[in-house]
C-alpha cells in the first residue's frame, strides 16, 4: 500500500502518526484512540473504581442541579464537546425545562449516530442534532429561531487533555461561537494527592492500558501497520512539573515496526507518548480560561478532587 492507494481519511492519519514517530521523543495524537472499540473502552475507564473523575462530576451534578439548571437558563441550545455516550448530559436534559436544542459533538460519528437515536427516542420533546466532528477544527453548529442562548457543554477534565497554552487557544475558539451572556460550563480534574492520580490511570483491571494500546491496533487495522502489543507496556505516572499525568507506551525491546511500508524503531526502554492529563488549581484554570469568560459558580465534590464551573462570555 503506498500513499496514494490511501483514503483521504488514512492518508491524514498516516501524515499524523508518522510526524509523531518521527520525533526525539515519538508521541500519537491522543484523537486516535476513539475509534469504535476506543470509544467503548473510555465508557469503561469511566465505570472504573479507580478512576474517581466521573464519580466526583456525577456526584457535583446530582447535588447542585439546580443551581447549574438556573444559570443555564432558558430557550438554550446547549452544545456538549467529546459527547460520548452522553451519561451525565442526561442529568441536564433530564431536568433543565429550558433546553430547546441538544447538540452532541463528537468525533466517533457511528457511535454519536447510536446515542442521537436512543437520545431521541427518550426525549421526543428536545431537538437532538448530532454533529460527527474533531471539535479542535472549525465546525458547524445548527441553528433555530427557538434559541436564544447557546451553552457550551465540555465536562470530563477534556479540556485537561490539552498543554496550557493549546488549552488557552482553544477556550479562545470557543468564545467565536459564543455572544456576550451565553455559557460554558466545564469539568475540570483538581490537583491532589499523587497515589490517588496515578491510580487512576493505573486500574487494577487493565482497561486503561487496553484503551492505551488499542491506538495501535487502530494503526495496524487502518494503515496496515504491524505493531505487536504484547511488546509495549502502558506507562502512567504523575508529572509533577508539569502538574499532568503522562500515558506513554514503553518499548519491552528494541524492535522495527513498519507503518505502511515505513520502518519505525524502537530502542528497549523507549517510549511513545500517548496522552496528557492536566490537573489544575481552581485560580490556575480560572487563568487559563482568560478574559473571554468570567466565572459566576463553582462546584466541587465532597472530597475536593474534582471541580464543574460556569463561565459567561463576556
Ligand atoms: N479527560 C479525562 C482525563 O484525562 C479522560 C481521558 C482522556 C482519559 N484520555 C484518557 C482517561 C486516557 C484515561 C486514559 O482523565
Amino acid at each position: 500500500m503506498n500513499n496514494s492507494g490511501m483514503g483521504e481519511k488514512a492518508t491524514e492519519l498516516y501524515t499524523d502518526v508518522m510526524r509523531g514517530l518521527s520525533k526525539e521523543q515519538k508521541y500519537l495524537p491522543s484523537k486516535y484512540f476513539y475509534d469504535e472499540k476506543g470509544s467503548d473502552l473510555f465508557e469503561q475507564i469511566c465505570e472504573l473504581e479507580e478512576y474517581y473523575p466521573t464519580d466526583c462530576e456525577v456526584e457535583i451534578m446530582k447535588r447542585d442541579i439546580n443551581e447549574i439548571t438556573q444559570l443555564i437558563g432558558q430557550n438554550v441550545q446547549l452544545i456538549e464537546l467529546g459527547s460520548g455516550s452522553s451519561m451525565k448530559t442526561r442529568l441536564l436534559l433530564d431536568h433543565c425545562s429550558g433546553l430547546v436544542m441538544y447538540v452532541p459533538v463528537d468525533i466517533s460519528g457511528a457511535f454519536l449516530e447510536e446515542v442521537a437515536a436512543g437520545l431521541r427516542s427518550e426525549y421526543p420533546h428536545l431537538e437532538i442534532k448530532p454533529v460527527a466532528a474533531d471539535y479542535t477544527s472549525p465546525f458547524p453548529i445548527p441553528e433555530s429561531e427557538e434559541i436564544k442562548k447557546r451553552v457550551i457543554y465540555f465536562p470530563g477534565s477534556t479540556i485537561g487533555n490539552f498543554r496550557k497554552k493549546k488549552a488557552q487557544k482553544f477556550l479562545n475558539s470557543l468564545a467565536k461561537y459564543l455572544s456576550p451572556g451565553d455559557g460554558l460550563l466545564i469539568g475540570i480534574d483538581l490537583k491532589k494527592d499523587i497515589s490517588v492520580l496515578e491510580k487512576a490511570y493505573n486500574d487494577g483491571k487493565g482497561i486503561t492500558a487496553a484503551f492505551n494500546k488499542n491506538i495501535l491496533l487502530r494503526l495496524n487495522r487502518e494503515l496496515g501497520a504491524d505493531f505487536d502489543t504484547d511488546q509495549f507496556r502502558h506507562l502512567a505516572f504523575y508529572n509533577k512539573q508539569e502538574g499532568r499525568i503522562e500515558m506513554h507506551l514503553e518499548s519491552l525491546e528494541t524492535q522495527h515496526v513498519q507503518v505502511n511500508g515505513t520502518k519505525v524503531s524502537f530502542e528497549k526502554g523507549e517510549t511513545i507518548h500517548t496522552e496528557n492529563s492536566h490537573k489544575y488549581t481552581i485560580p490556575e484554570f480560572e487563568e487559563i480560561a482568560g478574559d473571554q469568560f468570567s466565572r459566576k459558580q463553582t462546584w466541587t465534590d465532597s472530597r475536593d478532587y474534582f471541580s464543574v464551573h460556569y463561565f459567561e462570555k463576556v
